[in-house]
């Protein structure tokens, strides 16, 4: 079992009043006698391909980095992982991928910084139709604090679980009645619920935000990305559409949160023109992440390992749900291939921090209400662990715990 970090150095935002997801403290209790198990932060619970364990545990890797560690990267704009993606994706030359040490936080952060101000005259907003990673709240109030044109961030989205033609229809409405430019954010996988939207329903999201008046963009968040094949990424709509932002990483199917890449893949023409123009990514990436990014992204790497931990997501998720469901609890509409799912438990207010206080760790619904109306503590985001064993300690202890709020309703259904 991989240890549970508590981010000590969680995320500081305190901007503007908003908070950021990182920025409660999660006591995970330790019981005398129980382990604590792991629902919590989204890496993966399956760990990365044995090819880069065995490198960096090795004597060579040792060697290597105190070689290079005194030069610049060789690869300054690292060709060699973009090459790599572009291949994987079956993309055309001029689709341009650009790497980016920070994860994909910091791409996200580049882009709402650059594309909120590109045009000063009509600064954009940022519009959500789902509840989504909610750092892009904050990074979008940070990136464009005085905007005139109204609020920089605003969500649209209605109850958890509207169909997705219902959310297009209120998109097209705003899109419609408003003639500022707009980032249209949409997480896919999305982020907390493990819901997938097919690339139908995304081109017709693009058809609405790809009008010739308005200089809308999308940016399609994938870092859960490789929970499904390649060929379900919006990557290849960057070719077709000119308004695109795919935006992955390699924290969470591949494993690798601590190596801190992300990559953009953006529409050839204006937008990688901006892209190029603002964005200083030479050197950014240093030689020992780009070197184990192009290792973990080699296709007899990368394949194999992925459709390993893809049935293994499936079969423990299955589980997961069976057995929350057998207590009652109410599990939102989510995608079995996506290791993420948020549940709700009925008339429990407190929920996620019930949990959190019985050694299970998990994300608190409230960490995400700034994206969206409904989300509160009786919600929790839960990731899969990695074993179906600790599936079963997690639904025997929420039932005990259940059972004990039954008895003493103050400890659960409080606030
Ligand atoms: C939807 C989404 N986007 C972006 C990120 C940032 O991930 P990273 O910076 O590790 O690539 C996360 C992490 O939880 C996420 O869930």
């Amino acid at each position: 079992m991989m240890p549970i970090r508590t981010p000590p150095d969680r995320l500081a935002a305190d901007y503007a009043g908003r908070r950021s997801n990182h920025e409660q403290e999660r006591e995970i209790a330790v019981l005398p006698d129980l382990e604590p198990l792991d629902l919590g932060l989204g890496h993966s619970p399956f760990g990365c391909p044995s090819e880069i364990l065995k490198m960096v545990q090795s004597p060579q890797f040792a060697s290597l980095y105190s070689d290079t560690i005194q030069v610049y990267p060789e690869d300054r704009w690292s060709s060699r992982p973009a090459d790599q993606v572009r291949d994987r994706f079956n993309l055309a030359p001029e689709v341009h991928v650009s790497f980016a040490s920070g994860g994909s936080y910091r791409i996200l952060h580049s882009i709402l910084t650059t594309l909120t101000d590109w045009d000063p005259k009509k600064k954009a907003g940022v519009i959500a139709v789902a509840p989504h990673f909610p750092n892009i709240a904050t990074l979008t109030d940070m990136a464009n604090p005085n905007n005139h044109n109204g609020p920089a961030y605003q969500s649209i989205a209605p109850p958890i679980g509207t169909p997705f033609h219902e959310r297009l229809a209120l998109l097209r409405q705003n899109r419609l009645n408003d003639d500022r430019p707009k980032i249209v954010f949409v997480d896919n996988p999305c982020n907390p619920t493990g819901e997938v939207a097919s690339l139908e329903k995304l081109e017709l999201l693009l058809e609405a935000t790809n009008r010739d008046d308005t200089t809308d963009i999308a940016i399609i968040d994938e870092a859960y990305g490789d929970a499904l094949p390649c060929n379900e990424s919006a990557a290849q709509l960057c070719q077709r559409y000119p308004n695109l932002v795919v935006v992955r990483g390699l924290s969470k199917g591949l494993g690798l949160p601590d190596i801190r890449l992300g990559y953009a893949i953006i529409s050839p023409g204006t937008l990688t023109e901006i892209w190029r123009n603002s964005m200083d990514l030479v050197f950014d990436v240093g030689g020992i992440p780009q070197l184990l990014a192009s290792i973990a992204l080699r296709p007899e790497v990368a394949d194999p390992f992925l459709a390993e931990i893809r049935e293994k997501t499936i079969a423990i998720k299955m589980h997961l749900i069976h057995g929350l469901s057998s207590l009652g609890i109410d599990i939102l509409p989510t995608d079995k291939r996506v290791p993420i799912m948020l549940v709700r438990a009925p008339n429990c207010l407190n929920f996620s921090h019930f949990l959190t206080r019985h050694g299970i760790a998990a994300e608190s619904g409230a960490d995400f209400a700034d994206v969206h109306p409904e989300m509160n503590n009786s919600m929790a985001r839960l990731r899969i662990p990695g074993t179906i064993e600790e599936v079963d300690e997690a639904i025997r202890r929420i039932g005990a715990l259940l059972r004990e709020a039954a008895l003493d309703p103050e400890a659960c259904f409080a606030k």
